[in-house]
């Protein structure tokens, strides 16, 4: 999960990590109100940013300076709304104004290939920083983090050395920048991130290192020991049926196309895609409307949570239930497909192309036989499943 960047100022913030400081605003009173707490009596600027999820803000106009709370407001008022690469501003901050001396770049990712984490750091940070690891790449440091040590003192030391640090600027804010990096190391490893940027990384005319700008992403796959960052999630943002897919414990992502598809294990699914695709080909180009893994145990209330959740799309036209019998056999799954249809009553509205094979089959196909539900149709292979889905929804669309 990416942050924005107040909450990685908070983050940040609770580490050690020196910020200014800064209070979110979605209207021009509130920024207003949060300038005049920022200010200071003795005049002052404070900064006005774009709260949106991708680079960039400055050069859109998305970060701009106010001299006074009325400003600021004025400012917020230009921001908010502003379409900033296809992403909609409904937040800024206002963030107390820094006298900027020099600013510097440092990010720490995770570094898959080399199973590493890799540290990047330059001493010509601020807005241009792609540009210069394109023209210049020497310019800008990468360090192998080695993931049992992280940032200690001394490899600290080596990331800032490596940047050119204690020459270029000088041993002093050297030091006072590797002071900085461990701090970002705590906020990478005990939040679990996957990444920590942070551009500009400024030296202040009062000669204080501060991270100006941050940006973090959570691993999603550390989120149990983090109850706290639940709350960080953009719920506004999420696709509702995602959303609730989460609630229920299911693998569900929305595609684009007409065919919702369910199905247990991922490699079953992902196969399946790629089948109810080819077969769309025949059918007007109908497609996949998305993925559902309701994984190993298929019980009625799985697959009922499955079938209300692409049911209730309204790009699906028919659906597509391609189960392989394991440790659930095929009859379990039949009768959770009948007690779903069940459950859901005048719910479920749209054709049911389904597909069983594995353990206890024939079991399985007597049970929806039986059933004679006037939405099901059995098919008796994936291809052939794939093709009659393809074909009710071309016919409904
Ligand atoms: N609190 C602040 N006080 C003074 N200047 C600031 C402040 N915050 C940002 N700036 C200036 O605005 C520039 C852009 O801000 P910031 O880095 O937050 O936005 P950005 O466009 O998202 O950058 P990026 O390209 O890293 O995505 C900074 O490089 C810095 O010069
Ligand atoms: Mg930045």
């Amino acid at each position: 999960m990416d942050l924005f960047e107040y909450q990685a100022r908070d983050i940040f913030e609770k580490h050690g990590v020196p910020v200014l400081g800064g209070v979110v605003a979605t209207t021009p009173d509130e920024a207003r109100a949060a300038a005049e707490r920022l200010l200071p009596a003795d005049g002052g600027v404070v900064v006005v940013k774009a709260q949106v999820k991708t680079g960039g803000r400055g050069k859109a106009g998305g970060v701009k300076l106010a001299r006074s709370a009325d400003e600021a407001a004025e400012r917020a008022g230009e921001i908010l709304g502003m379409d900033i690469k296809g992403h909609t501003v409904h937040r800024v901050m206002v963030a107390a104004g820094a006298a900027i001396e020099q600013e510097y770049y440092f990010s720490l990712l995770l570094d898959r290939a080399e199973r590493r984490y890799l540290a990047m750091a330059s001493v010509e940070g601020g807005m241009e920083i792609e540009q210069l690891a394109v023209e210049r790449p020497e310019a800008l440091a990468r360090v192998a983090v080695d993931p049992r040590v992280g940032i200690d003192a001394a490899t600290a030391e080596r990331i800032v050395a490596a940047a050119g640090f204690p020459e270029k600027t000088s041993p002093e804010i050297a030091g006072k920048v590797a002071a900085v990096l461990q701090k970002l190391w705590d906020v990478y490893r005990e939040e679990d991130a996957t990444l920590v940027e942070v551009n500009p990384l400024v030296l202040t005319k009062d000669g204080d290192v501060v991270a100006l700008d941050g940006k973090v992403t959570l691993d999603g796959n550390a989120d149990f020991r983090h109850a706290d960052h639940a709350a960080l999630e953009d719920k506004a943002a999420a696709d509702p049926l995602e959303a609730r897919a989460k609630e229920k414990d299911l693998n569900y992502v929305k595609l684009d196309g007409e065919v919702g598809i369910i199905g247990n294990g991922a490699g079953l699914v992902m196969s399946t895609l790629d089948v109810v695709a080819y077969a769309g080909e025949a059918h007007g180009g109908v497609k996949p409307a998305n993925f559902l893994d309701i994984g190993g145990g298929a019980s009625a209330e799985v697959m009922a949570a499955g079938l209300d959740i692409i049911l209730t799309d309204p790009q699906v036209k028919s659906v597509f239930v391609n189960v392989f019998g394991g440790i659930t056999a095929c009859d379990a799954v039949a009768n959770g497909i009948v007690a779903a249809l069940e459950i859901l009553g005048d719910e479920a509205s749209k054709p049911l192309v389904v597909r069983l094979d594995g353990n206890n089959v024939v079991e399985g196909r007597r049970i929806l036989a039986d059933a004679a539900h006037p939405l099901v149709t059995l098919a008796d292979t994936m291809d052939g499943g794939a093709d009659k889905a393809a074909e009710l929804a071309h016919a409904a669309a």
